[in-house]
Formats: structure tokens, sequence, C-alpha cells
């Protein structure tokens, strides 16, 4: 607990009945700084102490006291808000800063502990689409939130590398496909053979009793149908780890839905023997009725396994192979009942840890006009997105800054970055809708804008050009703008934190937003560089804190941070 937290505590626990803990818990940012620094909701006192939370904060107001850190304690509305000694601040945050350097906002909280994440998982022999942004940038930078927090991630690829799609393009490349060709450009060859498939099948109804059947033959082993898809398979997935690579984005495993192939046997055994399955139609199912879900289906009457058995099985093994703390799919709203099912049929399993898997799901990705549609081909390619964003960066570099070192570079970062930042600084549930020109825009609330603001801090370092130090004489900052920039420094650590409870990295985003227009409003009106040296010690210190707390975050988000652009 920081030191100013820890003597608001002792204020508020001397007048009431709560623990230290649950007042910590409560303490919130005011709106505005002219309230202070930090803000005691009452509500939560308004039933024990019988009075409006508004009566409570006055009477609590009137007993508070001052003291070493805190300077005024006063009540407004609802809320009793302290006002910190701001030297006392800047000492506290800067000094942490300086020491902490990268480790800044990072903690042991999760050491010793696991947590599995399953993102990005595209549906492979089909290309990954602007879709599956969402998934990759999200489960991505939650990797990394919890990675600062000390836990141990494991990052898995749940690849959609088995099912009746298979089938599909089997059919599709038997009949109209040709070996030459789809080594050229396997992805875009196969999209074309699975739009075709579906633009015939409208017409010629066979073809999808075809690709089931195929599906059913791959399922037993059949040598061509293997050949196939181990063909299709390895060409789709190199083609996927060469874009990651480009866009900085890793996994500990890619461990598909085909991995799991030899595990349903005892997986499916292991459900018979609770008692859980029954015969509907031919069907294996889970009847989940009395639990108000639909009937969950484990194997098709023609013997074919599915996604949801091989999600069973991947959770089983994947508790064995980590007794994970944490796991958390990454996966979209559309899954919500899937997934509930899944954690359903895992607590009849007698599965208990269920209680620590944690759908985390995102709103719809849509055009803004139209639908999104694989089927029709109607795709945005992911790494087009990626491209154009790096294109567009480096016409800017050309333009503005046209000697700029390590120009491919920074282009790279910054426009990776910009496509990064515009999903992750969304909450994840809102829908959003995927327009060209709102991702290539790097003006107001960007990825760019932040990463902007960092190199600017950075070039204030260079041309100071000396070491800084944190001894500086910390009641020299006393500007508003200087006590903005502290009070959002001072809040990081909590940031993350709260990114990492509630999976929403997009609390870091808003962070870095917040801090940049605070950054940059200290750079405009404090000047850094000038006569007085115990002055410009002091806001060097500042800036130097600023660059670090930015690229932290940036790095956290999964995006570069170039020191000039
Ligand atoms: N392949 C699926 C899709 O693209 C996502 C898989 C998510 N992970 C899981 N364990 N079900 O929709």
């Amino acid at each position: 607990m920081n030191p100013f937290i820890e003597e608001i505590v002792k204020n508020i626990a001397a007048h009431t009945d709560l623990s230290g803990e649950e007042i910590a818990g409560q303490i919130a940012l005011p709106p505005n700084p002219e309230m202070g620094e930090y803000a005691f909701p009452c509500f939560v006192l308004a039933k024990t102490m019988r009075k409006s939370p508004a009566a409570i904060a006055a009477e609590l107001a009137g007993k508070g006291k001052p003291g070493s850190l805190i300077r005024t304690v006063r009540n407004a509305g609802p809320y009793l808000n302290f006002e910190v000694k701001r030297d006392r601040l800047a000492a506290f945050v800067l000094e942490e800063i300086y020491e902490k350097g990268t480790h800044y906002g990072t903690s042991d909280e999760g050491s010793g502990k696991t947590v599995v994440i399953d993102y990005s998982s595209p549906n492979i022999a089909k290309p990954i689409g602007i879709h599956h942004l969402r998934t990759t940038a999200i489960g991505h930078a939650l990797y990394r939130i919890h990675e600062a927090l000390g836990y141990r991630c494991v990052g898995i690829n749940h690849l959609g590398d088995w099912g009746t799609q298979f089938g599909t393009v089997i059919v599709a490349y038997k009949r109209w496909g040709n070996e030459e060709a789809l080594k050229q450009a396997p992805i875009h060859y196969l999209l074309d053979l699975y739009v075709k498939f579906h633009r015939e099948a409208e017409t010629n109804p066979t073809l999808a009793d075809e690709a089931r059947g195929w599906f059913v033959k791959l399922e037993h082993g059949d040598e061509e149908a293997v050949r196939l898809w181990r063909l299709f398979r390895d060409l789709s997935l190199t083609e996927l780890k060469r874009i990651y690579e480009k866009i900085g984005i890793r996994f500990d495993h890619y461990w598909g839905e085909s991995f799991y192939n030899e595990m349903l046997d005892d997986t499916i055994a292991a459900m018979e023997a609770k008692g859980l399955l029954k015969k509907s139609e031919g069907a294996l199912i889970v009847d989940l009725a009395e639990h108000d879900l639909p009937a969950y289906l484990i194997r098709k009457s023609d013997g074919a396994t599915l996604y949801q058995t091989r999600d069973i099985a991947a959770a089983l093994y994947r508790h064995k192979r980590f007794g994970f703390s944490k796991m958390l799919y990454v996966v979209g709203a559309q899954q919500n009942l899937h997934f509930q099912q899944l954690f359903k049929v895992l607590e009849l399993m007698g599965c208990d840890w269920v209680e620590n898997c944690a759908h985390v799901n995102f709103g719809t990705m849509r055009f803004k006009k139209g639908r999104m549609s694989t089927r029709e081909g109607k795709i945005v390619f992911l790494e087009e997105v990626f491209e154009r964003a790096v294109a567009l960066t480096q016409a800017i570099i050309e333009q503005k800054n046209p000697d700029l070192k390590h120009k491919e570079e920074v282009a790279h970062d910054v426009g990776i970055g910009a496509v990064l930042f515009a999903d992750l600084s969304t909450r994840r549930i809102k829908d959003v809708a995927f327009d060209w020109d709102e991702v290539l825009n790097f003006d107001g609330e960007t990825g760019p804008y932040v990463q902007y603001t960092h190199a600017r801090f950075c070039s204030m370092l260079r041309k100071y050009g000396k070491p800084v130090h944190a001894d500086v004489n910390f009641s020299l900052l006393k500007a508003r703008e200087e006590l903005a920039v502290v009070r959002l420094l001072e809040r990081f650590p909590s940031t993350v934190r709260a990114a990492a409870e509630s999976y929403e990295p997009s609390l870091i985003a808003r962070f870095l937003l917040d801090l940049s227009t605070e950054a940059n409003r200290f750079y405009n009106s404090c000047r850094v560089l000038g006569e007085d040296e115990a002055v410009t010690k002091a806001r060097i210190l500042m800036v130097a804190s600023v660059r670090t707390v930015l690229a932290k975050g940036l790095y956290l988000l999964g995006m570069g941070a170039p020191e000039e652009m």
C-alpha cells in the first residue's frame, strides 16, 4: 500500500468499523485536481451508520485529521476527499520510478501462480482476417500484463485445425484445385476454394454431404484425407507464424484442436463414467436443461467429434499439465453460450477448478457497411491492415521527417502500434466498426499520439545530455500541470492491476492517453531546460519518469516505443 493511502486508511478506520483493506479497496481518483488526490465514497457506510452517504462524508470530514502526508480532508456530496502534500507525493512517486525504472508498475503478487491464456486461435485453412485482431491484441496484452504482475504465463493458440471445414477444403481441392497453385499462395488459394465451395453448394446440396463424409474419413485416419489435411495445415501454419512474427505476437504453444484428438476417447469415457452422456437421435449429448442451458453436443450421429468435445479435452489437459490458478479464454461474445455450457459440463464432471476459468469475451467487429463473411469472401486480411498502416507511416515520415534515423523500424513500430492501439483503446465488450479511414487516421486519441509523446520526452532527455538524478528539490514542482502529471504517474501500478483484474487492457490504453495529454500540457507550459538549475533538475526527473511509464505502458499493450519519430 502506498503511504498516502495508508494514512487515509488510518484516518477513516478510526471512525468506522471497516477494515483497512475494505477502505483501501474503495479509494478512487477525484474527478478534478481541485478536489484532491484521493476520494473515499461513503456509500458502503450508509447501512451500518444509518445515515445518508453525504451526512457520513460531512461527519468524517469533521473528524478527519491532516497528517504528515495529508494536507486537507474535506467532504463533497457523498465523497470524502483528501488532498495530499504535493511535494511529498512528487517525491514518493518520482523516487519510486527512478529506483524501479522499467519495473515500475510491476509486482510479485502472481509469483508461483500460472495463468493459461488462450488467444488468437484462428480457424486455419482460411486466412486470418481482421475479425481476429481483437482476440490477438487483447490476449497478448493480457499475457504481458499478467507477466508484469509476476505470474507465469502460458500462451496457447488453440488453432481451429480440425473440423468439417477441412472436409470442405478437401472436397473443393479435389474438384478444382492443383498443388502448384496451392503452394504459390496457400492461404489465398484455400480461401478461393472455400468461397467457391460455398457458392457451388447453394445449387448442389450433395457437396455438403460429401464434405461431411471427408471429415469422417479424416477422423478415421484415411490416408488421403490425412495427407491433404497435413498439407493444408502445414502451409497455413507457416504463413500464420510469419504474420505473428511480423506483428510481434508470441505463443508458448500452438496446440490446435487436432492436438487433442487422441485424448477424445478418454474424455468421452470420463463423461460417461459420471453418467453425463445421453443418446439423442444417434448423437451423444449432455442434457443441461436442468441448468437452463441447451444440450451440449459431444458426438454427432455420424461419429464425428466436435469443437465442444475438443474444448473439454483441452481444459482437462491444460489443468493437468499446468495446474493453473487462472485460465482465460479470449474469445468473442458470440461464443458466450459455448463457454457457459463448457464450464457447466466441467463443473458436472467434478472439476472444481472451473471457477478459475473465465471467458474474456469481446464485442464483434463489423464493417461500417455490410457484414464480414469469410464464406462470401468478404474479409479484410489482418496482414493487409498492418501493411497499409506501416505504408502510411512511411509516407508520413518521408513527408515530415525524411532524415529520421531507423526510418524502417519506426514506421514498423508506429504502423503496427496504431492498429493494435485502436483496438485496445475501446472497452473490450463494445462492438466496433471497421473502417479504413479510421484505422489509418493517426490524429487524436491514437497509438501514434502516445508514441509521439514518448519520443518527444526522449528528445528532451537527449538535449539535456546529462545523467538524471533523483536528489532534487521536489517543492519546486508546484505548477498545476506538474501536479497533474505526478497524480497520473502515481496511478500507473493500480491501473495495471485493475487491467489484470478486469481483463481490460483498455484501462492501460486510456491511462496512456491521459498521461500523454497531461505530459504535453506540462511540456507546453513549464520550461524544462531553463536558467534555474534546480528547477531543471526537478523537471528533468519528471521528464524521465514520464518516458519510463509511457514506454512501459506501450510495452504492456504489445507496442514499440521508438525514441525518435
Ligand atoms: N477457433 C475459434 C474461432 O476462431 C476460437 C477458439 C477459441 N478457443 C477455444 N478454446 N475454444 O472462433
